[in-house]
């Protein structure tokens, strides 16, 4: 089976537009997202013009403040303290990376918990950990849609999660073992020893590493489920992190590249979105 993580986006969008609909109708609040991008880098740009456009198709506002390369921490610091204090802003998101001289952790760490639609704010991990989430990680939420959507159990199974970077791997991993998803979790790394046995053992395969066709067909198990994170730029074009022809044979279901994981994460962009404003709502009446 192939999961069609852009079918289930448009789904989940249309979802959302329905809500938002709703939430303006009962409330006369339309939820806003502030997107920050600094610098001139042309993929950050395609990806912050692709999450206003969606918002658009979302009925969702957004606003985007566009700095110079040249911004200092302390002028995009008060950007963010402006937005924070904002009542008619929902969700804040500043696009990565940043340019060199800035500080990315402390920018993160300063964005209000209560609008931090990526999820990224400390205390925001620390209760997705807790299973008592804010907002839920978008890249890995996605992915939960697409196996819940597409009847995969997860309870009691062995899901493996290649990769430990605090946007995917951990999140992921804290999602894959909450009660109720009940998966049983092993998160690899660079450092991991016979990686091949321990991918080849998960039921669920999880790979975000960012290196092209690493994942090979030797080291999955048959019949697993084989979710692909990866979105790696070569000259043959937009490659996973999974070589798709030859491991498609073998999984029992898999995500594309493109059209997997990727369409996902912005879908759950706009559902955090909706959420903040809809937090915001209900805590200031
Ligand atoms: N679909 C989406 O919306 C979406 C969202 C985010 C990212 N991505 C894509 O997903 C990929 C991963 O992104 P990321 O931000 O999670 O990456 P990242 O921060 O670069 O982390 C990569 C992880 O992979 C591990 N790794 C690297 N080489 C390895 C190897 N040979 N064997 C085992 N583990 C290895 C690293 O281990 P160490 O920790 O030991 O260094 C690290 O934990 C990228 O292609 C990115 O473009 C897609």
């Amino acid at each position: 089976m192939i999961l069609d993580g852009k079918a289930l986006a448009a789904t989940l969008r249309t979802e959302t537009a329905q809500e938002t609909a709703q939430f303006i109708q009962k409330t006369g609040v339309t939820p806003c997202l502030a997107a920050i991008l600094v610098g001139d880098d042309p993929a950050s740009q395609v990806y912050v013009r692709n999450k206003e456009i969606a918002c658009q198709k979302a009925g969702i506002k957004s606003v985007l403040h566009k700095l110079p390369a040249e911004t200092t921490q302390e002028e995009l610091e008060a950007l963010i303290d402006k937005l924070n204090a904002d009542p008619e802003i929902s969700g804040i998101l500043c696009q990565l990376p940043l340019p060199k001289g800035l500080n990315e952790t402390a920018i993160l760490d300063r964005i209000s918990p209560d609008k931090d639609v990526d999820a990224f704010h400390p205390e925001n991990v620390g209760r997705i950990l807790q299973g008592r989430p804010r907002f839920l990680p978008c890249t890995p939420a996605g992915i939960m849609e697409l196996i819940r959507r597409n009847n995969i159990e997860t309870k009691g199974k062995n899901a493996v999660v290649l990769g430990r970077s605090d946007i995917v791997g951990k999140p992921m991993a804290a999602l894959l073992m909450q009660k109720g998803v009940d998966a049983t979790v092993t998160v690899c790394h660079s450092r991991t020893s016979s990686l091949a046995d321990v991918t080849r053992a998960a039921e669920i395969l999880i790979v975000a590493i960012g290196k092209p066709k690493f994942v090979t067909a030797d080291m999955v198990g048959d019949g697993a489920v084989v979710i692909d994170v990866g979105i790696n730029r070569t000259e043959s074009g937009l490659v996973g992190d999974v070589d798709f022809d030859a491991v498609k044979d073998k999984a029992s279901a898999i995500t594309p590249v493109p059209g997997g994981v990727g369409p996902l994460t912005i879908a759950m962009l706009l559902q955090n979105t909706l959420t903040a404003a809809k937090q915001q709502f209900a805590s200031r009446n």
